[in-house]
């Protein structure tokens, strides 16, 4: 019976443990938890979803208080257009966030940047050239390009020293988007170092409409392979999505796949940036509890626990500070959404809008509760603790259990100490 340490990925000529944490915007993947994945031998994904805010809470720095000053006066103003990100800010937080995270790396695996073509911050462009640079400036190891399909991604940094160095990668969710990026990739001459297949039960945004319950992530990596095959392209696959035990890791790296991208189950631990009252919430979840709806900005998709206090919260667009969803014309579909129902409860008090979120300050404030199809099963990862609150783990001992666990069993910690007692 085999077990995910019995496969290697190979990548740029090194051999890693095939486990790659996946990228959990806003700093849920944090910078700890993606050096565990990478001390361990396998590749730790941090992510560049609202990089100035996460550099404002890990450095102390003040790219969000002073973006928020310049733009007060606009506060009331309904006409976000005018609100821009310095971009000497933007470089500066994804070399620091980037730089610090690869100086504290120790062991043999690697270090990735999860970074969102969705994030579009008023200039699509130009904010995810500078996000890619910075990270290629501060030495990221690989970069997965994510939430979206990228047509233009590679082309912003060709001109970097780094382009053929750096591992690049891609998030796709179908043979047909893949053939999209491939077709421009080629004009590069730079096929992508990987690809991440991602199916319909992964947590955050997904590629998929309401009617993902009609896919499978076997079937879609079987059709990637085997398209790769046909064409001679030796590019490693990684499977993602709903991947819970170590035996269902194997089932993928049996039909070809070099790897596997897993989040939810380290989401429960401590080096994961969830607070400990939403783990517990994620412990306690049922099937029922979770939903995919449409009330992401984005248009893609969301998954999440569905007493997610971001659900029907009418907020004030609170662009000034954030803005990351900002389109390249300055319009977000939460603002339209929170000024209809201004407009139809001119008294402002109560508002509740259902159909979109903010989704900028709710992931600021862990207030939107994205998670993967399988967070209903972790409570099989833990124990209950006297208090009835679920024990939080640690990413190495998770990341052990996929890669040594047969039959899939879930290791499951040993009893606190104080609790023996
Ligand atoms: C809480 C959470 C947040 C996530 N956020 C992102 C994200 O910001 N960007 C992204 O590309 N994928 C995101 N994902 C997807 C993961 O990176 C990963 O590919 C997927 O969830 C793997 O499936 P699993 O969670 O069933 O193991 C997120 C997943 C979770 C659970």
């Amino acid at each position: 019976m085999k077990r995910v340490d019995d496969f290697r990925l190979r990548l740029g000529g090194r051999e890693l443990v095939p486990i790659i944490t996946g990228g959990m915007g806003v700093d849920i993947s944090t910078a700890e938890l993606a050096l565990e994945a990478a001390r361990l031998g396998g590749i730790g994904h941090i992510s560049d979803a609202m990089i100035p805010t996460v550099s404002d809470r890990r450095f102390r720095t003040r790219f969000v208080t002073d973006k928020q000053k310049k733009y007060k006066y606009n506060v009331a103003n309904r006409d976000k257009s005018g609100i821009h990100f310095d971009l000497g800010h933007l470089a500066e937080a994804t070399r620091m966030h980037v730089g610090r995270t690869m100086e504290a790396k120790k062991g043999d695996g690697l270090i990735f940047i999860n970074t969102m073509e969705k994030l579009t911050m008023n200039n699509p462009r130009e904010t995810l050239r500078v996000r890619l640079v910075g990270a290629m400036d501060g030495g990221i190891d690989g970069i997965t390009l994510s939430a979206g399909l990228h047509l233009g991604s590679l082309a912003l940094v060709e001109d970097h020293p780094r382009f053929r160095d750096v591992k690049l990668g891609i998030i796709v969710s179908s043979l047909r988007a893949l053939l999209l990026f491939l077709r421009k990739s080629a004009r590069l001459d730079r096929l992508p170092d990987f690809i991440v297949v991602e199916g319909p039960l992964a947590g955050g945004h997904l590629g998929f409409g309401l009617d993902w319950a009609n896919y499978d992530l076997m079937t879609i990596t079987r059709e990637v392979i085997d398209y790769l095959r046909q064409e001679q392209l030796d590019i490693p696959v990684v499977a993602a999505g709903g991947i819970f035990t170590g035996s269902d890791a194997v089932e993928f790296l049996e039909i070809g796949a070099a790897a596997v991208q897993v989040a939810t189950r380290f989401t429960v631990t401590h080096e994961c940036g969830l607070p400990e009252k939403v783990q517990q919430e994620y412990f306690r979840a049922n099937e029922d509890d979770i939903e995919v709806n449409l009330i992401s900005p984005t248009g893609y998709p969301m998954r999440m626990l569905k007493s997610s206090p971001a659900i029907g919260a009418g907020i004030r667009p609170n662009c000034e500070a954030y803005g990351y969803l900002l389109d390249g014309n300055g319009n977000c579909a939460y603002i339209e959404a929170y000024n209809r129902e201004l407009d139809q409860h001119p008294e402002g008090t109560e508002i509740s809008v259902r159909d979109k979120t903010c989704l900028c300050t709710h992931m600021r404030n862990f207030d939107c509760w994205t998670c993967g199809h399988m967070t209903y099963r972790l409570k099989d990862t833990s124990r209950r603790l006297p208090d009835g609150r679920y024990q939080i783990l640690n990413a190495a001992d998770v990341f052990r259990d996929y890669q040594f666990s047969v039959d899939h069993r879930l290791a499951v910690p040993p009893e606190p100490v104080a609790a023996q007692a």
